[in-house]
């Protein structure tokens, strides 16, 4: 690989993709990564840059000529500016890719689907329940109308030495004494985000092209998935978090990938939580 852009490398994703390309073998003097608001990593290869801005994302891309860029930046956060940034941004981003032929990897996400036909197939028919669901799954229809495409859903990401933002939630709510339900009823397949860092660099190097279901190989409930992270962060739940279902119709319940077609195109492992993070529920 020649030229890597990462967008969003200010994300908990970013950063992680980040460090790993710095040390990935001939990327290290040809790698720009974005951030917005925050650049935690305050490296020499950081550059501001606004996704709803077409004409900064066409000059960014203009000037560093990438061969490939991984398009993480437009995830649920911020709600107010969510829909723009994933939505302009897919566009902004496929458009200057196209302009020089780039690889484009975008990420996308398991929750595009209703969570009542798991496990989900590269296949199946995105169905989204919610306003981020639906503004990801629009994304992927604009990547999808670019040839040189991966559009790469994931599921939960989770880190052992970095904590992730739900965990970071639930942690905060705990210790402000909130009370809190870990959801017994959803289910997922969580991926440790240095597997995921590992495979999107493997796939920036792939001749792949098309959706691919990248994600851990164990599903787990929410609760089970959060206790287990709980522990290893050494967060003593305490009496105001309770397990119990879900509210109603506003999330899929199951949105577990079929991770098959990953596991055989790729040498990167995509372990399941069991074999990084021993259970602590006694049913899952
Ligand atoms: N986290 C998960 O569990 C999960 C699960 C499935 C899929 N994904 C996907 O994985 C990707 C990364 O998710 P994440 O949770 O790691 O992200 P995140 O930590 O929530 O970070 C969001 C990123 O978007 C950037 N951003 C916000 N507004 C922007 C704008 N106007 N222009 C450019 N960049 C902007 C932020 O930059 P600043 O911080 O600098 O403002 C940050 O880099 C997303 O595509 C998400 O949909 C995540």
């Amino acid at each position: 690989m020649s030229r890597l852009l990462i967008t969003g490398g200010s994300s908990y994703l970013g950063q992680h993709l980040v460090a790993q390309a710095r040390r990935h073998p001939g990327v290290e003097r040809a790698l720009c990564y974005t951030y917005y608001n925050n650049d935690p990593l305050r490296g020499p290869e950081g550059r501001r840059l606004d996704v709803r801005n077409g004409e900064a994302v066409r000059r960014l891309i203009d000037a560093f000529r990438p061969d490939v860029i991984v398009h993480t930046a437009g995830s649920n956060r911020p709600a107010e500016t969510m829909d723009a940034v994933i939505r302009q941004g897919a566009e902004h981003v496929t458009e200057a890719a196209s302009r020089h032929a780039a690889r484009l990897i975008h990420i996308s996400t398991d929750v595009i689907f209703d969570g009542r036909h798991a496990p989900y197939r590269e296949e199946d028919r995105p169905q989204p329940l919610h306003a981020y669901g639906r503004a990801k799954a629009a994304a992927e229809g604009i990547v999808a109308g670019y040839a040189q495409h991966v559009i790469v859903r994931t599921s939960l990401l989770y880190g052992l030495e970095k904590m992730d933002r739900g965990t970071e939630w639930v942690v905060q709510a705990i210790r402000r004494g909130e009370p809190v339900t870990l959801f017994t009823d959803q289910f997922r397949n969580p991926i440790l985000v240095t597997a995921l860092a590992a495979a999107l660099l493997e796939l920036a190097e792939h001749t792949y092209t098309g959706i691919l279901h990248v994600a851990g190989a164990q599903r787990v409930s929410r609760a089970d998935y959060t206790l287990r992270l709980l522990r290893w962060w050494g967060v003593e739940p305490g009496k105001h978090v309770t397990l119990g279902p879900s509210d109603g119709d506003r999330w899929p319940l199951d949105t577990t990938l079929d991770i098959s077609r990953a596991q055989a195109l790729l040498k990167t492992p995509l372990p399941g939580i069991d074999a990084l993070l021993p259970s602590i529920m006694p049913i899952s």
